[in-house]
């Protein structure tokens, strides 16, 4: 595509213009975003040191740091009572024998208790291994497992999903919640912050250091643990200022749950480096809530996923014209590919052009974006940020020329970059095989311009309202229920949420192909892993396609889905 037939919306007119890009990608030097941080001069290391304690003890300690909202709590804290909150989760912490190095958890529901906890694990120098809520017993039990994790801070109804039992390392399980509901062996959050002091040392930390733990999921094999460093607090805060584009008055709010990246790299880190104040609201998703709560917060900067948006415009323009968002300046979106028809409209209702950004839970911070000065080309995911070196490469590793498509490669290191996959060095190599290369799994090509446009994933992942499922993982679950000899899981093109999970099942002997049978399949996923995994379509087969060593034909399946040729089926099993 050229320039010509390409559809763009372009820059304000006010605003600078592309130049400004090339400009800083010649004169960029990581050195310089590292000067910024307090260690660059004390060498004293801690992310949340600089998150933190550096705003409190300068002139912004009385600036509001958290703004938290859900249907039944409202509480603000400044940076000073976050640095005070994190200094008693630490003592807490501490308290236990927990130290540096030790993997700790984090399974509960977005309070501000979470983000203290969260703090306080990566001051102590201990590794944070963050939750979603939504999980159940399998999935949980997976990822304490493979990680070693001695502690997990959780509340009296999800500690029902932990098996202790089954978890040798796991000593010590901290429960926040109502005082009645926690009986020992079970400690009581709320009693041990109170009696904890607000002053606490800090443990300085090398650059390479352990950080956080996010499990995600690849084609095969269970979730494995992309282990992050204390360095990747220099991309981290360097994105949140030229790609978020935060400034010192702004209120910024990021939709995402800490238990992805998105929420930790961009709903704690970014915002906390850079100072800025940061918005989380609790609870469901429902437009209302959400245009309120931009309202209610004079929110000027925004960063949310094409899932959100893509709800949001189902819900209609009149529900827009209903709340006040005139404070918005930025909008930012990120986890799948942003449709043009969510621009044009965002641009039309908001009067805001949504900028795409793409990275991954490996990337541990922005690497190819739409950035606040540059033209919006619809469907692009925009260009490399300064600093960063992107290709679309082959499989041998030759860099292809523009509009050829192929691997989404980033020239290796960049300081976010995860440090290693946790217990699993062979996955690892798998992102490096390519010398030089980081080879993303995307598939994209790069237009005459330098912007890149995605194409899709080149393994079976599936993207599920902005989450990725492991389709594996899925079919382990599904082989588990005693009906099912078979399971393969595909991702079935859908509107709202990108892909939804569609299950190919061939039963066993003895049982029948019913409505019923569909509904406590799902379930049994569902209550084993997580409702974002369970298949929202089922299809009964007699036999599913196979090769001859008998792996199922995830290939052939999503080929019948979409009712396309099959390709080339010589490794099929008959
Ligand atoms: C995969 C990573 C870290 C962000 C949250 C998702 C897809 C991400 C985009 C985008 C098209 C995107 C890719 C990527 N993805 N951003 N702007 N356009 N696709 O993180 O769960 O690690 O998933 O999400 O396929 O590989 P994740």
């Amino acid at each position: 595509m050229g320039k010509d037939n390409v559809e763009i919306i372009a820059v304000e007119a006010t605003q600078a213009n592309m130049m400004d890009y090339e400009e800083a990608s010649r004169s960029f030097d990581w050195a310089d975003v590292e000067k910024r941080f307090s260690w660059h001069e004390t060498g004293n290391i801690n992310l949340a040191y600089e998150a933190i304690d550096r705003h409190a003890a300068s002139e912004r300690r009385d600036h509001i740091a958290l703004h938290y909202s859900d249907p039944v709590r409202s509480e603000s804290y400044t940076f000073e009572q976050l640095r005070q909150q994190s200094n008693r989760a630490a003592n807490m912490l501490r308290k236990l024998g927990i130290g540096k190095g030790d993997r700790v958890f984090i399974f509960m529901p977005r309070t501000p208790e979470l983000y203290f906890t969260l703090l306080g694990i990566i001051k102590i120098g201990a590794i944070a291994g963050p939750l979603f809520e939504a999980f159940m017993e399998t999935a949980v039990k997976d990822r304490l497992a493979d990680s070693g994790a001695v502690a997990i801070i959780t509340t009296p109804k999800l500690v029902e999903r932990v098996p202790s039992h089954e978890l040798p390392e796991l000593q010590h399980v901290i429960l926040v919640g109502d005082e009645q509901d926690i009986t020992a062996p079970y400690i009581d959050f709320a009693k041990e912050m109170q009696q904890a002091s607000t002053e606490a040392e800090i443990e300085w930390v090398d650059l390479d250091d352990g950080l956080i733990l996010h499990y995600t999921s690849g084609s095969t094999g269970k979730p494995k643990g992309v282990y992050h460093v204390h360095r990747a607090m220099i991309q981290q805060e360097y994105t949140g200022r030229i790609v978020l584009d935060l400034q010192e008055n702004d209120i910024y709010w990021c939709t995402a749950d800490p238990g992805w990246v998105t929420g930790t790299s961009y709903g704690i880190f970014a915002p906390w480096l850079n100072g800025v104040t940061n918005v989380v609201r609790g609870g469901r998703f429902s437009p209302q809530d959400w245009y309120k709560t931009i309202g209610r917060y004079q929110v000027t900067v925004w960063y949310s996923a094409p899932t959100a948006f893509r709800m949001l415009m189902g819900a209609g323009d009149e529900v827009v014209q209903q709340y006040d968002l005139s404070s918005l300046r930025h909008v930012l979106s990120v986890g799948e590919p942003l449709n043009p028809e969510v621009i044009r409209w965002g641009y039309r209702v908001y009067g805001q052009r949504i900028h795409d950004t793409w990275w991954m839970t490996e990337t541990g911070a922005q690497l190819i974006c739409n950035y606040p000065r540059m033209d919006i080309r619809p469907g692009s995911m925009g260009r490399p940020i300064p600093g960063v070196e992107a290709a679309i490469i082959d499989d041998a590793g030759n860099v292809l020329p523009p509009l050829r498509m192929g691997n989404l490669a980033i020239k290796t290191p960049w300081p976010s970059m995860m440090y290693k996959i946790w217990n699993n060095p062979a996955k690892f190599e798998e992102y490096t095989r390519i010398p030089g290369w980081y080879i993303s799994g995307d598939s994209a090509y790069m237009d005459e311009d330098g912007y890149f446009w995605f194409q899709g994933r080149i393994d079976d992942v599936i993207n599920t309202s902005g989450e990725r499922v492991g389709p594996f993982e899925v079919e382990s679950k599904l082989v588990e229920h005693p009906a099912v000899a078979e399971a393969g899981v595909i991702g079935k093109p859908d509107p709202v949420r990108g892909e939804v999970i569609k299950a190919f099942i061939s039963l066993r002997e003895g049982y029948t192909a019913t409505e019923e049978l569909k509904q406590e399949i799902t379930r049994f996923v569902k209550e084993g892993l997580s409702a974002h995994a369970a298949p929202r379509e089922i299809e009964f087969k007699d036999k599913l396609p196979k090769t001859r060593s008998g792996k199922i034909m995830r290939r052939v399946l999503k080929a019948w889905e979409l009712e396309l040729p099959t390709g080339d089926l010589s490794t099929i099993e008959d």
